[in-house]
């Protein structure tokens, strides 16, 4: 299959796409990105995600700001040209080239690429997955946490980490020990019928996920709280799941090989998990 890119509103060929080696997403890591899932040629929650980028680089003060519209453009192009129903659609914004080659005016790098999605095997989502404890800390005076920054080596070796325990992801907490979120994901508990979750300023990232889950876990009437949570409000939860825009809703029933709950997949986490099946099905599959 034939790969395509969009960048800067051009439709090209990947091999043929070309960044400056002066931008500034290489030589200093300054980038922005959304991972979004297409469902049926359509993507979900395009609009948050878009607003989600936006806003990181207004509170990350660049000087200038990427245009929403400028943004879906790029990503509605790349997903008309990728035939694959289901897919996994990645947006990168760089402050764009630091050599005032072309102009007085940075102008912004736009890069949006789709490819089929590999989805994880059903088994994950059927018993449920390992957990273990990151060895780094999400730091609340690091002002790239809780935004989607395209320095994300930190995140990667911990995921790495993991997998090398044989667990999927590893959990952060801050220096005072409470629960941040996944390397790549937005942590949920459940206890006493209740839906928890780290609060926005722990900081973590408002995942778009997360927040669709917030919204109708309401709605399925499971109370939902933001709360800090210790490792010990961890061990004594009746249900854990992990949330983002590839994984959906993703059990998880161990976490350093102590057993959360009776280390099955709990009703609540289920309830919800076919909630946001049906969800997507509505606002993205079908006529
Ligand atoms: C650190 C972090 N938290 C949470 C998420 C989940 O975000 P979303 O639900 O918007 O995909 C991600 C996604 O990659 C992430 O990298």
């Amino acid at each position: 299959m034939r790969h395509w890119v969009s960048l800067n509103g051009t439709l090209l060929a990947a091999e043929e796409a070309r960044v400056s080696v002066f931008d500034a997403g290489f030589m200093q890591g300054i980038g922005l990105f959304e991972t979004m899932r297409a469902y049926d040629g359509r993507i979900f929650r395009l609009q948050p995600h878009l607003d989600r980028l936006v806003n990181s680089a207004r509170v990350l003060g660049w000087s200038v700001l990427p245009e929403p519209d400028d943004l879906e453009e790029n990503v509605r192009q790349v997903v008309s040209a990728t035939p694959a129903a289901d897919t996994r659609v990645r947006l990168t914004v760089t402050t764009g080239s630091l050599h005032a080659e072309a102009s007085d005016t940075p102008q912004l790098t736009v890069v949006a690429t789709a490819s089929p999605l590999e989805k994880h095997p059903d088994e994950l989502y059927t018993q449920g997955v390992s957990v273990v404890i990151s060895a780094t800390r999400q730091n609340p005076t690091d002002p790239t946490n809780g935004h989607k920054t395209t320095s994300y080596f930190a995140r990667l070796a911990a995921l790495r980490a993991a997998h090398k325990q044989a667990a999927f992801e590893a959990l952060w907490f801050t220096p005072d020990g409470f629960l941040a979120e996944g390397s790549i994901s937005s942590v949920f508990v459940v206890r006493d019928e209740q839906l928890l979750t780290p609060p926005l300023d722990t900081p973590v990232l408002p995942g778009i996920t997360r927040a669709t889950l917030m919204e109708f876990a309401v709605a399925l009437d499971i109370p939902v709280r933001e709360l800090p949570l210790t490792l010990d409000d961890l061990r004594a939860s009746e249900e854990m799941f992990l949330t983002n825009s590839m994984m959906e809703v993703l059990p998880v029933v161990r976490i350093a090989r102590e057993p959360i709950g009776n280390e099955k997949i709990g009703e609540t986490t289920r309830k919800l998990a076919v909630a946001y099946t049906e969800l997507v099905n509505q606002e993205c599959v079908g006529e």
